[in-house]
């Protein structure tokens, strides 16, 4: 092992976007291994043999804690809270948790009575782990990150996103919020596209209880380029809608894109049928569809 000042710790989750932070930055990386126990429990160790060689240097983690087909969000997150607790326990001089996609982030408010706003509670328990430095990728409700003493930063993927898209040719594009939440967002994106790229909203209602979406809009989108920008797909439900609407109203060609691309269940079918030519997500979920990575944004905010 060299000996390096800075070291990366590539989290089972994280593995493509990892490396290239490391190599982009130009640190060592060291990898883990896991497992889940007979009875359900996770275990992760650093795969070093030498301990030493972390002591008192910069140690930066990257974890993302979305669910994929080997492992739900909760085991993610139980790993991460082993990687940093193995580093504390080393004593190291500094941590840095990136965590591109914040599992629960959704889970931000009150909806109905009785629950609990456990985003809140993820972020009090890393917080409470006493890292120096957390970086998320457009977390669904930026506020709760005030749950952090260390500086928390959250990093925006739009031009990264915007740049792929004009690199695949879109001309004639209009921007469309499938809901009132992200219109705001949607607003940033569009402008990255250029100064007077129209951006308009499609109204989406969902019922607390069942989870149901309706959406509705009416708009001229004929012969256009529509560009359907979220922070999350999950099932694809809001993102089908938001593209069945789309081409009802004359879009010619439809992108679907948002940074975390978790594409559960038969999201890929559910959107590609509801007529998108390309579905666009970022290295935050490592999957197929992650077209875009986030390493040079993230190495920026690094260097
Ligand atoms: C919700 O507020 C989010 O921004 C996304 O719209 C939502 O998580 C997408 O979920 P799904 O793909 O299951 O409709």
């Amino acid at each position: 092992m060299t000996s390096s000042e800075k070291f990366l710790i590539v989290g089972p989750a994280s593995q493509l976007l990892g490396v290239k932070i490391a190599n982009g930055l130009g640190i060592p990386c060291i990898n883990t291994e896991f497992k889940t126990f007979p009875d359900g429990e996770n275990y992760l160790r650093l795969n070093i043999e030498d301990e030493t060689v972390l002591e008192d240097k910069e140690i930066i983690i990257v974890q993302s804690t979305g669910p994929s087909t080997t492992r739900d969000q909760n085991a993610r997150i139980f790993e991460l809270f082993m990687m940093i607790d193995a580093v504390k326990r080393i004593g190291v001089s500094k941590i840095i948790a990136i965590i591109p996609y914040m599992a629960y982030a959704r889970q931000d408010k009150i909806f109905r009575p009785g629950e609990s706003e456990f985003a809140k509670v993820i972020l009090r328990i890393i917080n409470s782990m006493e890292i120096d430095e957390l970086y998320v990728v457009d977390i669904h409700a930026p506020n709760t990150l005030e749950e952090l003493t260390c500086k928390a930063v959250n990093i925006d993927s739009m031009k990264l996103l915007a740049d792929y898209i004009k690199s695949l040719g879109a001309t004639d594009i209009v921007v469309i919020s499938p809901d009132k939440g992200a219109l705001k967002r949607s607003k940033a994106f569009a402008k990255h596209f250029g100064e007077d790229v129209p951006v308009d909203v499609f109204e989406k209602k969902r019922d607390v209880k069942t989870g149901e979406i309706t959406m509705s809009g009416q708009l001229s989108l004929k012969n256009k380029d529509v560009v359907i920008a979220d922070d999350i797909i999950a099932t694809g439900g809001t993102m089908a809608s938001a593209i069945k609407i789309a081409k009802e109203n004359g879009a010619k060609k439809v992108y679907a894109t948002a940074t975390h691309a978790l594409m559960l269940e038969n999201a890929k079918y559910r959107i590609l049928k509801a007529g998108a030519d390309e579905i666009i997500g970022t290295d935050s979920i490592d999957n197929e569809i992650s077209k875009v990575s986030l390493a040079t944004i993230i190495i920026d905010y690094l260097q």
